[in-house]
């Protein structure tokens, strides 16, 4: 028993840590500015194998990579379009995120599922794009409440992983993490419990590891997301699968931010 524990500890020491904000349509570029320049004073000096990343809307992109110059904070988009450039009017390519300095993009949202047609096969395609592009990926996974009713949470979210994930190199797989985010979680203020959160990390990563090879499904980093607050962080983190979190509401704050990613550390 101890040494699974042991051995447990040591496969999570050996994965990347990342506290994620998801901004959603958010802030307004005087707003972004201010919160990053709080958020980079508070977080000056934390590294332990965590990464800070900050999603906002992408019309503050530009002047927030020029803020985070230095700092220890990274970039992300929040969605992207799936071919390289052309007659795709309103859309946004890899290429332009790179350009404003985004390191990952959120692909796959529920709130794009649900309101944007995000599906599957597009998610797979937007995930292609930015890989082909050298951009990594957050991908976004999880059921709805009547999914979870029904019992069938492990088989939406090992559709949306084996679909998302279809035709991917172990390579590629590098460049990927995974946001398990349980749709009735989302902004609703009723979390997950860290035991259920942790099952699904499991049942991901054992997808994982039958589309991929052990060391990838052992090293992906997980994060958990729906509802996450300075008050529940730790005890998530504390559980075996959990490498993170993508926060929404409580990341528009910077102090509540920071409190996330200090209680993750
Ligand atoms: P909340 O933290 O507001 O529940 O949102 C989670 C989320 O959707 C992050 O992508």
């Amino acid at each position: 028993m101890v040494w699974v524990i042991l051995d447990m500890n040591r496969k999570k020491m050996n994965r990347k840590k990342i506290i994620a904000g998801n901004w959603k349509m958010n802030k307004v570029i005087e707003e972004s500015l201010s919160f990053i320049n709080e958020l980079k004073e508070a977080v000056r000096g934390i590294n332990d194998n965590i990464e800070i990343v900050v999603s906002p809307p992408f019309t503050a992109l530009s002047v927030i990579n020029d803020a985070i110059k230095g700092s220890n904070i990274l970039l992300a988009g929040q969605d992207v379009f799936w071919e390289d450039k052309g007659a795709y009017t309103g859309e946004i390519s890899p290429m332009m995120l790179k350009d404003v300095g985004c390191k990952y993009t959120i692909i796959g949202h529920s709130e794009r599922r649900q309101y944007c047609n995000e599906t599957n096969e597009t998610v797979n395609k937007k995930i292609k794009a930015l890989l082909r592009n050298d951009l990594s990926v957050i991908i976004c996974v999880g059921e709805t409440i009547e999914e979870r009713e029904d019992k069938r949470t492990f088989s939406v979210v090992g559709r949306q992983i084996r679909d998302g994930l279809k035709g991917l190199t172990q390579k590629d797989m590098e460049k990927v993490v995974i946001a398990y985010e349980p749709v009735w979680a989302i902004g609703t203020g009723k979390t997950a419990t860290p035991s259920q959160a942790n099952e699904m990390h499991l049942f991901i990563r054992d997808t994982i590891k039958e589309m991929f090879e052990d060391k990838i499904a052992s090293s992906i980093t997980i994060q958990y997301g729906g509802s996450v607050t300075p008050l529940n962080i730790t005890e998530l983190m504390l559980e075996s699968e959990i490498d993170g979190a993508l926060v929404g509401g409580a990341s528009l704050d910077a102090g509540s931010f920071v409190q996330i990613i200090r209680g993750a550390v």
